[in-house]
């Protein structure tokens, strides 16, 4: 079976996450429309996701093994397993929705720290002297990124303040998916929209998405 990877970025249960609420909802249209799928996910901000440490890394993307590894203790050791588990579940995946509210401008914290664990040298990314290349372009592979923010941003200014969701397409692209996607749910702290206004709109772009990443 194919697999799609769910990655919510929030401390916050669904009922009270405008991100979690509107990707669930995605995850379960996704599911419905593609049966050849079955669900992985990951709740970073709940999980097991280890900050990096320097003593991890042989260099590059590149963590320790054998003797620097023998050096490490039983909590490093684990963190380093622990790096190598997520990066190998994020190779493993067909389809990824990533899901996170803007938090100044960007997204918490907490998805680089993903982000740094799963790029991994020679699973994720090739590394030589003179260029480094992606490799998730090995299959097909799609991808959606939804973020909630409490304002609502013109396309145009995208690349000045939606910090987050332009870095997100880049490095997705980056490591070779390309076949990526934006589903905004916007203007959640404003008056004339708020949450329900937000959830309602995305829910109804929800399904243009759906097709594309079905194809
Ligand atoms: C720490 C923090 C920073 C935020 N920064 C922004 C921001 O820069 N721009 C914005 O439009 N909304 C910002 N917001 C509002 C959230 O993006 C908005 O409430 C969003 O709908 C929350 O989604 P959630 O319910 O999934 O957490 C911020 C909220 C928090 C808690």
């Amino acid at each position: 079976m194919k697999k799609l990877l769910y990655i919510p970025v929030n401390t916050k249960p669904e009922h009270l996450s405008t991100s979690k609420t509107v990707s669930r909802e995605f995850v379960n249209r996704f599911l419905a429309k593609n049966p050849t799928f079955e669900l992985m996910e990951i709740d970073i901000c709940n999980e097991y996701v280890p900050e990096l440490n320097y003593k991890y890394y042989n260099g590059r993307a590149e963590l320790v093994s054998s003797d620097e590894y023998a050096k490490l203790n039983t909590e490093e050791q684990q963190a380093v397993a622990r790096i190598k588990e997520l990066s190998n579940q994020f190779v493993s995946a067909d389809a990824y929705v990533i899901a996170a509210p803007m938090w100044s401008s960007f997204f918490p914290a907490r998805l680089i720290t993903y982000i740094d664990c799963v790029i991994q040298k020679d699973k994720v990314l090739k590394i030589n002297e003179d260029k480094v290349e992606g490799l998730l372009d090995d299959k097909k592979r799609t991808a959606v990124y939804i973020q909630s923010s409490g304002g609502v941003f013109p396309k145009l200014l995208s690349g000045q303040i939606n910090h987050g969701t332009t870095y997100i397409e880049d490095i997705f692209k980056f490591i070779g998916i390309k076949d990526f996607h934006k589903l905004m749910v916007e203007g959640t702290g404003k008056d004339n929209i708020g949450v329900e206004g937000a959830e309602k709109k995305a829910f109804e772009d929800m399904d243009k998405i759906i097709d594309k990443m079905s194809e």
